[in-house]
């Protein structure tokens, strides 16, 4: 699919609950989101619809995403169907790890081809006050399980928001000691995470630099997104930044998303596009969908204007629900 300024939307992330084993701050208040009700999340089997239908319309590669995916009943089971849909390339997961590693051995059996697994911290007791519920050590145990299967491209996911007390070169060395990617994502003012500053790219960059030498710019794509790479003499995996904030990337945009109650959403900042559940659940065709899909498409947003206050359009939603 090509959007209004030629851009090829291939991509899509799609939420499959807003649920979470996890509270981490920036993404959800203390108590918990207000969740979805079972019957507005879309099921299974009308995502699998929706997924056949961004097949045919060019959709190349999916990320299935939460909330934690992991925590949705026979979330594996839809991975393998969409593994199997004719056009997709490639099946991604995002998981914050912690139920990941009694799934990963199927995973791998099913043939994901990548997981990001997210972890801010490796220390006990920052990871608990970013998390407020969660034991970094099950993460650290499904990281070390996923690690048994080379063909499975890791990466890390750290979103900074606890100034200097969070421990960023510590996991920067994994990817010294293992094959995986970590990456450092800007906070970006959605939901929970407007009540925090975002550390820029370039003060994360002097910091590794002090510690670990010269990060040399990596010039190939290693995935799908607008992550851009660095490699640091002597490191298994490179150091990666998605930094929407201070190196905005809208014009090289690929993707949209599919929210857990089946919305549409073409940018992340704005709630613009298409609800396709409620298409979906008063009889619309394959037809009618693929025009709908098409038409929401071609009205993608330019770009985010996070710095500005004031958005018209602007998305008031939960991340959990949309999915990172
Ligand atoms: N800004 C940037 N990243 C966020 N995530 C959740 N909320 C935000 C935010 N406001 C991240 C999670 C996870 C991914 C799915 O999205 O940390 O890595
Ligand atoms: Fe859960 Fe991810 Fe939100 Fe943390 S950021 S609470 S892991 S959905």
């Amino acid at each position: 699919m090509q959007d209004r300024f030629g851009r090829t939307i291939d991509y899509i992330r799609i939420s499959v609950t807003d649920r979470c084993n996890l509270r981490c701050v920036y993404c959800m208040p203390e108590n918990g989101i207000e969740l979805c009700k079972c019957e507005e999340v879309l099921r299974y089997e009308e995502v699998i619809r929706l997924c056949r239908i961004f097949a045919k319309l060019g959709t190349k590669k999916i990320k299935i995403t939460g909330g934690e995916a992991l925590v949705r009943k026979d979330a594996l089971n839809l991975i393998r169907v969409i593994k199997g849909i004719d056009g997709i390339e490639q099946v991604t997961l995002t998981t914050n790890g912690i139920l990941l590693g009694d799934y990963i051995d199927e995973l791998a059996q099913i043939g994901i081809d990548g997981i990001n697994i997210s972890i801010d911290s490796l220390n006990r007791e920052e990871f608990k006050k970013i998390t407020r519920v969660g034991d970094v050590d099950k993460v650290k145990a499904s990281l070390a399980k996923a690690l048994r299967y080379p063909q499975l491209k890791l990466k890390i996911n750290c979103v900074p928001c606890d100034g200097d007390k969070q421990d960023l070169l510590e996991l920067v060395a994994l990817a010294q000691d293992n094959a995986v990617h970590v990456r450092f994502i800007e906070m970006m003012p959605i939901g929970e995470g407007k009540n925090f500053k975002f550390l820029s790219e370039d003060s994360i960059k002097a910091m590794i630099e002090e510690r670990y030498g010269r990060l040399e710019p990596y010039d190939a794509k290693l995935g799908n997104g607008p992550s851009h790479y660095f490699s640091l003499s002597g490191f298994q995996g490179k150091i990666g930044f998605i930094s929407a904030i201070s190196h905005k990337f809208c014009h090289e945009c690929n993707r949209i998303r599919l929210t857990c109650t089946g919305y549409l959403k073409t940018c992340l900042q704005y709630d613009i596009g298409v609800d396709l559940r409620e298409r979906i659940r008063s009889g619309a065709s394959d037809a009618m969908l693929e025009e709908a899909i098409a038409a929401a498409v071609l009205a993608k947003p330019m770009e985010h204007s996070f710095l500005q206050k004031n958005i018209v359009s602007e998305e008031q939603g939960k991340m959990a629900a949309i999915g990172g």
